[in-house]
């Protein structure tokens, strides 16, 4: 057992738990809800969540109230709560460890919100393939709704919250926030251009928060527990509470891990996660999902916070922490990254849809022994006219993984080229074809 308290999965480690609402109910769920509802301002509960410290899960670590707080005060049509349950970003799986272990949690942080925001509709945009997360939350829903936690009339206090599952149809791009109410409203799900906001024209070009499952589920333990408690763990002021971390790749023991913000990627690799698979030594890590820039052994002491990831050149992103050891092809593993964003650009921006796809061209040439140096220039190009010049950040993420591994590991794309020269294999003009 760790020796910190386990927030968000102290539940689902409890033996015997099944996540049903007899179970929640009994380690305390909905007390939080009953906590706010009627009782506490919506703006007392913003401010509460404020003063937590909470920042986002899902990406981009904005901080929760603070982005609550942008909904106009004045407007008083329909505003909208959408839990961001897409996860798509390769190394991710903790939102649908949540999603399938503890729903209810995750309902009651949306319930809070809600209430916070004066929304009286919230919507789960669920990746397609999670079929079993879909299924077990519309039970969970079912059962919320029965005991009266989410409809009309919420527990007697004349308040309606109404929430509904929406599955997704398998794009990443759909969690990127502005693609996902594209997709919600049964338009194609392409990313709107920002300004403006959500938090002003979001779904139905209404007021809109847009909130990441693993976000949402720390509400209730925020409200019942006090937010100078949560701010408290962690690397306070700015990385508070914990995270959980999505371990994988050469590990003994990859999974999800959640720990204080802040424990350096040397105590998870080697302290939570087992070590090296293979007793090899660690090559390189990426810190935060696929979009994140890798870290090299000299990264180990980096600490697992927004600040000192993005001071160390990379960023804490969507918590997935793949681990490579000695003897991973850097130049196959950033390919492998590059051929997801090509097949996953939505096309919307033009140095996106054809940025990626000449990049993965460059890459497999390197990578089939038929590249010339030049190619290095061309992938460099390539990256400097994607990054900054596309709508939403997709762009920026997908040459993470190229420029990374061209500034850590240049010597192994050399040394592919080289090979290719000696051979007499290198080609002169790239392919003409797309593939
Ligand atoms: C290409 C792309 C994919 C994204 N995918 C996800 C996702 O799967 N889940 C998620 O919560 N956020 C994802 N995000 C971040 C969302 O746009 C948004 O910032 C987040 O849902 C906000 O919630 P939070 O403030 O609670 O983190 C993605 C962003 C981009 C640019």
């Amino acid at each position: 057992m760790p020796s910190y308290e386990p927030i968000l999965t102290k539940n689902m480690l409890t033996p015997g738990y099944t996540g049903s609402l007899v179970d929640y109910e009994r380690a305390g769920g909905y007390q939080a809800l009953r906590k706010v509802l009627g009782k506490i301002a919506p703006d007392d509960v913003t401010a509460m969540v404020i003063k937590s410290g909470l920042r986002g899960r899902g990406g981009a670590g904005f901080p929760t109230g603070v982005k609550w707080g942008f909904l106009p005060k004045d407007y008083t049509g329909p505003r909208y709560l959408c839990c961001n349950a897409d996860e798509s970003e390769p190394g991710t799986f903790k939102d649908r460890q949540l999603i399938e272990r503890d729903p209810h949690q995750m309902l009651e942080g949306m319930a809070i919100t809600c209430y916070a925001i004066g929304a009286e509709t919230a919507y789960i945009y669920i990746r397609g393939e999670f079929v079993l997360g879909a299924k077990i939350l519309e039970k969970a829903l079912a059962e919320a709704r029965a005991a009266g936690y989410i409809g009309r009339n919420i527990l007697g206090t004349g308040i309606n919250i109404e929430m509904w599952l929406h599955r997704g149809a398998g794009a990443y791009i759909c969690g990127e926030e502005t693609a996902l109410l594209e997709s919600l409203e049964g338009k194609r799900g392409l990313p709107r251009v920002k300004p403006p906001f959500p938090a002003t024209h979001g779904l139905y070009n209404k007021p809109t928060v847009v909130n990441n499952v693993e976000t949402l589920a720390n509400l209730p333990y925020i409200v019942n527990r006090g937010p100078e408690w949560f701010a408290s763990i962690g690397s306070p002021p700015k990385s508070t509470g914990t995270r959980i971390f999505c371990v994988s790749g050469h590990v003994k023991r990859p999974g999800n891990y959640e720990v204080p913000m802040g424990i350096t990627c040397r105590e998870l690799i080697f302290e939570h996660a087992g070590g090296m698979r293979s007793d090899k030594p660690l090559k390189a890590i990426i810190p935060g999902g696929a979009s994140a820039a890798f870290f090299t052994d000299q990264h180990l002491d980096v600490k697992l916070d927004f600040e000192s990831v993005a001071q160390a050149g990379s960023m804490l992103g969507s918590g997935g922490v793949t681990i490579m050891e000695e003897g991973t092809s850097m130049v196959w593993a950033a390919l492998r990254l590059m051929e997801f964003f090509y097949h996953e650009s939505c096309g919307k921006c033009t140095p996106c849809r054809e940025g990626t796809s000449w990049l993965v061209q460059t890459m497999r040439r390197i990578w089939t022994r038929r590249g010339r140096l030049e190619d290095l220039e061309t992938l460099t190009d390539l990256c400097q006219n994607i990054a900054g010049r596309t709508v939403c950040a997709f762009g920026d993420a997908a040459i993470a993984p190229i420029t990374s591994t061209l500034k850590h590991w240049r010597h192994e794309y050399e040394e592919l080229i080289r090979t290719a020269e000696a051979a007499g294999s290198a080609e002169l003009v790239m392919p003409a074809t797309r593939h």
